[in-house]
């Protein structure tokens, strides 16, 4: 089924037949996300995954490659970088040569290689917290030091703390500037002033960046845009490193595919070399599933949106009955909501609420101790019984 690109129309595609309400039984199909709790009576809402099908295009694009039935090596057909230009240009303005592309297997390796490609053992890498867990494991790994900034909540919304980020650019040591936007777990969505005044420190201290945006075109608040750090400024796009992929957006992150968008011929040189015979080699749905998605998901992207927002009002509404469990800022972006639980008094809140029979992501993995974080990206009726399931476990809390 092929829509017309109109622009963006909720009543139009919400009168469509996407149905986020019934989701296939995921219990059993080699989730990550169901496998942790497969015998037990906890519902998981952890791992960056949605419980949703993925748009038909894809799911039917997928379907017709495993009918060739024929799964040798790939190769990337023009057409799968064509649908990344189009895309990219359609929705974040940015015009980009195919050849700037690099798909890979996943996105961490790509947060690992620009670290490799930008410093050397024991130099620094600038990452602030909380924030999804490679941010903070990659530079261990890689042998770099990393400097952690906490985020900040000013004037009602969370932000860079510009002073300690400018003390830790400035050292000699740094070379690397980490970048999660939008923000994972915070769902912020950055706003030009902000980027600009970061691409000032990156330009004024000779930072690499590496600008993860896997989140960029799940967009909840209509009154935000999300820019593309790299689009600032010519300068600041050969400084950068773009991660992208269609994993979170079209849920097809199990089909393993991704892409960095890497400007500076010189940084992309390194970048692929480093990834050379670990994580350049990709699977064929993946390649099949990205292009469907970016092509035709256009309308499944919108619905799935407007869903989205209808499950935060919902966890909105019942956080109102919660005392104790804090949501700073309403997301601006992805199907994760960052809850400060540490005022209900519980020594491992985590634990406590997968005793309620509800299995978040522990605050903890993201350097945000006291803190829990709820992936929304499910059926209504199951967040409904999610936070259910929470107001038990708030209420027998020692402080409420
Ligand atoms: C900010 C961010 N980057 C990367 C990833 C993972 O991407 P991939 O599965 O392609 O490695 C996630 C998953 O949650 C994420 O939130």
């Amino acid at each position: 089924m092929r829509l017309p690109d109109a622009e963006f129309n909720p009543r139009f595609y919400l009168a469509m037949a996407f149905n986020f309400d019934s989701c296939p039984e995921r219990r059993g199909s080699d989730s990550t996300k169901w496998h942790k709790y497969a015998s037990q009576d906890i519902i998981p809402c952890w791992i960056a995954d949605m419980d949703f099908m993925s748009p038909p295009e894809v799911v039917a694009a997928v379907q017709q490659r495993a009918a060739h039935g024929v799964y040798g090596y790939p190769a990337q057909r023009e057409a799968v970088l064509t649908a990344v230009v189009n895309h990219v240009r359609a929705r974040h303005g940015w015009e980009i040569k195919p050849e700037w592309i690099t798909f890979m297997c996943s996105l961490v390796p790509g947060i690992h290689a620009t670290i490799r490609c930008a410093s050397q053992p024991g130099e620094s890498v600038v990452t602030t917290t909380p924030v999804y867990p490679p941010f903070l494991t990659a530079p261990v790994i890689s042998e770099r030091n990393p400097i952690k900034l906490s985020m900040v909540f000013v004037d009602g919304r969370w932000t860079f703390d510009w002073e300690k980020l400018e003390a830790a650019c400035a050292q000699d040591q740094t070379k690397v500037l980490l970048l999660c936007s939008p923000y994972n777990p915070l769902a912020r969505v950055f706003d030009r002033a902000e980027l600009e005044r970061l691409a000032a420190l990156v330009l004024k201290y000779n930072l690499k960046v590496c600008s993860d945006e896997i989140h960029c075109d799940l967009i909840l608040d209509p009154k935000v845009k999300h820019t593309v750090f790299a689009t600032l400024s010519p300068e600041i796009a050969s400084q950068t490193v773009t991660l992208m992929a269609a994993s979170k957006t079209f849920n097809v992150a199990g089909l393993t595919c991704g892409f960095a968008i890497i400007p500076d011929a010189t940084l992309r040189m390194k970048f692929r070399r480093i990834l050379q015979g670990l994580s350049l080699d990709q699977n064929v749905f993946g390649l099949v599933a990205t292009q469907a998605a970016l092509e035709h998901g256009e309308p499944w992207r919108q619905a799935c949106i407007e869903y989205l927002r209808g499950n935060l009002d919902l966890i909105e509404a019942a956080l109102k009955r919660m005392p104790g469990v804090v949501l700073r800022q309403r997301p601006q972006a992805s199907f994760l909501a960052w809850l400060d639980v540490s005022a209900l008094g519980f020594e491992n809140p985590h634990a406590e609420f997968e005793k309620g029979g509800i299995g978040f992501s522990n605050g903890d993995d993201f350097g945000g101790t006291g803190h829990v974080r709820l992936n929304f990206g499910c059926p209504r009726e199951r967040l409904q019984e999610i936070l259910r399931r929470m107001e038990v476990v708030v209420n027998r809390a020692p402080r409420r």
